[in-house]
């Protein structure tokens, strides 16, 4: 199977991402990527200038600045890379101050020995390469943990300290929201009770193939809303929120960090195409193994968010999330990519789950 791939394999110019709607990241992403690409660019610096367009909007509130912050109030920010022709990678996890990790994890993989740095160590390295440091809390994000403080006076709250996915149900009308925070206009009030009881995972995953076939990739994230601080996701661990081995192909995540790092992955997917799977099939085989997770229970799936995505080295490529479009609107995934002849665009990922109406 593997020389079957190798032999169908022609490289091309393509980049692929995740969704990322707001402010149309994903798809300036990609376009920013392939760009670079196109011109000759490394395709690790292509990645890295895509997603950087993510981090540094402010209405992102999953990755970089205005990502939402840990249940301090602090934002702290994870990514990783892997650079394919060199076969290096580096991370970075729970850095602070910091608005674009991507580059700090890209400093690890080319100015270091190592492969990740975590914390004050990550901060100080981001100070010492020249980055100051800076207030990633936007007035919208701040609102949000606010609001999030507020819900775990509940007396049936939840904590991050329960083996729990999401944060009380308690359903609140907009006026009384609205006699509280009587500053805020009322859609942004609707959206900051929607995370602060669903806190949602977010992340921006990217990956580039060339003409000469030398691939690289990127994830990056806030990580989970209200999060324990220095809890890690999935995205800087190398094998979880991304793989990469330009022999085969690349893989990442975004959503629920914790279901992806029991099944590790983007590796998983990139070893599935290794043995002959297609994208499509190693990402839905790699959702399966989260559903065995949970006994295929779809109740206790429910509140699971989840999306991996893939492109092989002849850039043929997939999206995949747990669960598919839902009658109530939460849910479902669509992915970006821009590929020789044609726009950066939104496209459509495959499921594993449907929600009932
Ligand atoms: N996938 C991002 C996170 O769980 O932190």
């Amino acid at each position: 199977m593997i020389q079957v791939v190798e032999a169908q394999a022609k490289a091309k110019n393509i980049v692929i991402s995740s969704g990322n709607t707001t402010d149309n990241g994903g798809v300036n992403c990609c376009a920013k990527a392939y760009e670079v690409v196109k011109s000759g660019g490394d395709t690790l610096d292509a990645v890295i200038a895509g997603v950087n367009i993510v981090e540094l909007d402010p209405n992102d509130t999953s990755v970089g600045y205005g990502g939402l912050p840990n249940e301090d109030g602090v934002v702290e920010l994870d990514a990783s890379c892997i650079h394919g022709p060199t076969r290096r990678g580096g991370a970075v996890g729970a850095i602070r101050g910091c608005k674009t990790p991507s580059k700090i994890a890209k400093l690890v993989l080319t100015e270091t020995d190592h492969m990740m740095l975590v914390g004050e160590g990550a901060s100080r390295f981001a100070r010492m390469w020249g980055y100051p440091e800076e207030d990633l809390l936007t007035e919208r994000s701040r609102l949000a943990w606010r609001m999030w403080k507020r819900e775990m006076r509940d007396p049936n709250g939840h904590t991050n300290w329960e083996s729990q996915t999401d944060a009380p149900p308690a359903s609140r009308k907009i006026g009384s929201l609205k006699k509280e925070y009587p500053e805020y206009e009322e859609g942004l009030l609707a959206w900051a009770y929607e995370v602060a009881i669903h806190p949602p995972h977010g992340t921006i995953n990217c990956i580039a193939l060339n003409e000469k076939g030398e691939m690289s990739a990127v994830t990056t994230t806030s990580g989970m809303a209200w999060k324990i601080a220095g809890r890690l996701g999935d995205s800087p661990i190398l094998g979880g929120g991304l793989f990469l081995d330009q022999d085969v192909g690349g893989a990442g995540s975004t959503g629920r960090g914790e279901e992806n790092i029991r099944v590790c992955g983007a590796h998983t997917i990139v070893e599935n195409m290794r043995h002959g799977m297609s994208p499509k099939e190693s990402v839905l085989d790699c959702l399966t193994r989260v559903a065995r997770n949970f006994d295929n229970d779809q109740k206790r799936l429910a509140a699971v968010d989840l999306q991996f995505y893939a492109l092989r080295k002849d850039g043929e490529y997939a999206g995949g999330s747990l669960w598919g479009p839902p009658p109530n609107g939460r849910g479902g995934s669509r992915m970006a990519v821009c590929s020789d002849g044609q726009p950066s665009r939104l496209v459509d990922t495959v499921f594993l789950l449907e929600r009932k109406a």
